[in-house]
């Protein structure tokens, strides 16, 4: 009898679980319903009675090493699963998840956002659908302006007043205006629809920043050493701005600005037509007409305007050729541009 407890306890001892199966071979042997120890208890009656004390003893010692190593093989187990479930594979392939990449428009649009927002600059958007007052009437065009042709602009409903894609987000100024009061500092970025032939120069939509400042005693001064601040930071240190006269109905006076051609530096090649100088936005001191119909005294404060295409600063900045190649979803296009992370 005691012999036969002893091997038994010598099995636990030099017992080590190599996986689940073989664990939970030792529980039914040890702790199960019908463990060995119920045999042995069967013979205990044959056990002389000096000797019962000690082998009880030793029956319940079988009991207590097989329920602790099968806790502390139950738990190691369990821990080695648990590890195997989170460690990383190391035969995966690296990187399989194409990661997507920022557009170019976006990408230009908030550099140019952050820009100006260093300078007090903030964000204002509108809607794309617009009414003729907020995209004509109050930005001074007259009834007869050929913008308003239906060769520029998409009528969306012509018999409810005039409804339309916006052509500018200038539109987003005159709201602006209406709602607050001066001074203000924002900038109106977002998509304007004209009803253009589509070529490699010329597309139905793209994307606009417009802004506008309008405080007291507001010059022509402040809006060139403004446009000089943002070409350089835009363009680099060297880059040079150049205002030729022009005109809009809402600004008075109106210019368009030139920044040096960043590839050849203004001396000459086939990006600038060998002008050494590239066109980048229109410009000008908000007519005082403007800032009536919106509500804001025009002997009190004065203000400078400013109009940009998105796509022709991504076009010098990336070197792009093509206007449609920014709406065609061409990945390997795409991908070129800076990625998510
Ligand atoms: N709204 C003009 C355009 O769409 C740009 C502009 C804005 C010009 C502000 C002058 C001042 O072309």
């Amino acid at each position: 009898m005691k012999e036969k407890i002893n091997t038994f306890l010598s099995e636990i001892d030099a017992f080590e679980a190599q996986n689940k199966e073989s664990l939970e071979a030792f529980r039914i042997k040890f702790l199960g319903s019908k463990n060995i120890t119920k045999d042995l208890f069967n013979d205990f009656k044959n056990v002389p009675n000096e000797q019962k004390k000690e082998v009880g003893q030793l029956i319940n010692e079988i009991k207590e090493k097989a329920q602790e190593k099968f806790d502390f093989f139950q738990s190691k187990l369990n821990d080695t699963i648990v590890e195997a479930e989170t460690k990383s594979d190391l035969t995966r392939t690296a990187f399989p998840e194409r990661l997507g990449s920022r557009h170019p428009i976006s990408l230009v649009r908030k550099e140019i956002i952050e820009i100006f927002s260093r300078i007090g600059f903030t964000v204002s958007e509108g809607p794309e659908i617009e009414d003729d007052w907020h995209n004509f009437s109050a930005l001074n065009f007259p009834p007869e302006h050929p913008a308003r042709d239906m060769q520029d602009t998409f009528f969306v409903d012509s018999e409810q007043g005039e409804i339309a894609l916006r052509t500018h987000t200038s539109s987003v100024q005159v709201r602006v205006m209406e709602n607050a009061k001066p001074p203000i500092r924002t900038l109106s970025p977002g998509r304007v629809y004209r009803n253009e032939a589509i070529s490699a120069r010329a597309h139905c939509f793209f994307h606009q920043i417009e802004g506008l400042y309008i405080d007291e005693n507001v010059s022509f001064a402040d809006l060139k050493q403004t446009l000089m601040y943002f070409a350089k930071e835009m363009f680099g240190e060297k880059t040079q701005i150049r205002l030729r006269p022009s005109y809009f109905p809402f600004t008075e006076p109106s210019a368009e600005m030139d920044v040096s051609c960043s590839v050849c530096e203004g001396k000459g090649c086939n990006v600038c037509k060998y002008t050494g100088f590239l066109e980048i936005m229109g410009c000008g001191m908000v007519d005082p007409n403007v800032l009536e119909n919106c509500g804001i005294d025009s002997k009190k404060y004065s203000g400078f305007a400013f109009g940009m295409g998105i796509e022709r600063i991504a076009m010098l900045k990336f070197k792009i050729n093509d206007l449609r190649l920014y709406s065609e979803g061409d990945v390997r296009f795409l991908s070129q541009f800076k990625s998510v992370l």
